[in-house]
């Protein structure tokens, strides 16, 4: 019965769209294949309005390493996401210039941010969590003076002249017309396709591979409140994305004042110096540490969490071991979750050609 019902009305709904004088259908993107790794979350976030896209995301990727971008050619100054943002070193920087300069000599101020599995980033970008998305993200960098400190006009007509890309907007949006918007659809969709899952860990996971005994030592002591008392903040084996993308006062200081911190954010008191939780993903590649960058080594972190923490009235209850200043780790037990540390590390992700500047584009510097 419903079928017969539904026919009726979609033929005539057939026979008027396919009347002479409309126009060719236009040719729709193609779905982008997603691969959620195993023991993976299924739910990722993407907004309703951007969906990815094989040609978004090839669009997004060629914008993200075009120095053009930032609109300043004719100053002889060029700068992409790409600078910064560095794939050899997780999409980070990289030492030894923990806080990046944008093209006005600016420094950003902040320590960087790895770009690993955002995908999964319910809309808390940045170290305190001020940007909702990652398109949002995207007009940030375009006018903020310490990294593009450009405009939108620029940055449209930059990349409006140059002829490759218009007809890559028309297989991405239907159109070859240049926006912001559409640039900032197009880097995010390329930025949720970076996607790390294939470190010692997760070989490990999937049953591919064994872990040493001290690796295996390590991932018990992040794993227990009474060792080192990690998971709680950075997940573990029932989150792999070893970062609960939530924020917490770790103890690094006992007084907070002028920071750019959750409580700039969201002016609840209990958020006083509280951070995102990194992930822990790549960490052995995106020294120096924490948003300040004040820890260069994983070494010197890990003592940090065992003998220096600060008592405020705003350190996180999480943090158990507060009442003995750290969790007071022994030089082997140190050691021993430096090595686990380690088998976080994928160094696919950091030569994956998926996510490497594209061959045919110049660089621009
Ligand atoms: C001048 C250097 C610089 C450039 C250029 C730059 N970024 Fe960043 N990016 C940073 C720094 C520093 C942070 C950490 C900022 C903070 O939270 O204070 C960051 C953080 C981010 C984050 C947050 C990641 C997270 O885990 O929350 C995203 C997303 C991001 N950048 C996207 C981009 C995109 C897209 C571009 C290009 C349009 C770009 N960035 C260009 C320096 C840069
Ligand atoms: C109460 C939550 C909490 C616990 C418990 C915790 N951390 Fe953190 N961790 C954080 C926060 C928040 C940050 C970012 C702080 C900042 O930048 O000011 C951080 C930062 C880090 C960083 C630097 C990340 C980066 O990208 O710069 C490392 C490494 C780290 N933690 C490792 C550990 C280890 C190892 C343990 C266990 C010994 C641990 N954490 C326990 C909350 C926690």
């Amino acid at each position: 019965m419903k079928w017969t019902y539904l026919g009726l009305v979609l033929i005539p709904l057939v026979i008027v769209s396919c009347t002479k004088d409309d126009p060719e259908p236009e040719p729709q993107p193609t779905p982008y294949d997603l691969d959620i790794p195993p023991f993976f979350p299924s739910e990722v976030y993407i907004p309703d309005d951007n969906p990815l896209t094989v040609e978004g995301v090839k669009l997004g990727r060629y914008l993200f390493y075009d120095g053009r971008i930032a609109g300043r050619a004719d100053e002889g100054k060029y700068m992409s996401c790409s600078s910064c943002h560095v794939q050899g070193n997780s999409f980070e920087v990289g030492m030894p210039r923990p806080a990046p300069v944008g093209l006005n000599g600016i420094s950003t101020g902040h320590a960087m941010l790895p770009m690993i599995n955002l995908i999964w980033n319910p809309g808390r970008i940045g170290w305190n969590g001020s940007v909702a998305n990652i398109e949002d993200d995207v007009y940030i960098v375009i006018s903020d003076p310490s990294e593009f400190g450009s405009t939108n006009e620029k940055v449209v007509a930059a990349i409006q002249s140059i002829p490759m890309y218009p007809p890559m907007f028309e297989a991405a949006f239907g159109t070859r017309e240049v926006t912001v918007e559409r640039i900032a659809k197009a880097i995010a969709q390329f930025v949720r396709t970076l996607i790390s899952s294939n470190s010692k860990f997760d070989r490990y996971m999937r049953g591919e591979e064994q872990l040493t005994l001290e690796e295996l030592n390590g991932y018990v002591l992040f794993s227990t409140e009474e060792g080192a008392d990690c998971f709680h903040c950075h997940g573990g084996s029932g989150n792999p994305l070893f970062t609960t993308n939530l924020f917490y006062n770790n103890g690094k200081d006992d007084s907070f004042a002028g920071e750019s911190d959750r409580y700039s954010v969201t002016g609840d008191e209990t958020m006083k110096g509280a951070y995102k939780a990194t992930t822990l993903r790549n960490i052995e590649f995106t020294g120096p540490y924490m948003h300040d960058g004040r820890f260069n080594t994983l070494d010197e972190v890990i003592d940090f969490y065992a003998h220096a923490l600060k008592w405020s009235p705003y350190i996180d209850p999480l943090m158990h071991h507060i009442s003995n200043g750290g969790n007071q780790l022994l030089p082997a037990e140190k050691a021993a979750l430096k090595a686990f540390l380690k088998t976080l590390s994928d160094t696919s992700f950091l030569t994956d050609p998926r996510f490497s500047r594209p061959g045919d584009l110049p660089v621009f510097k």
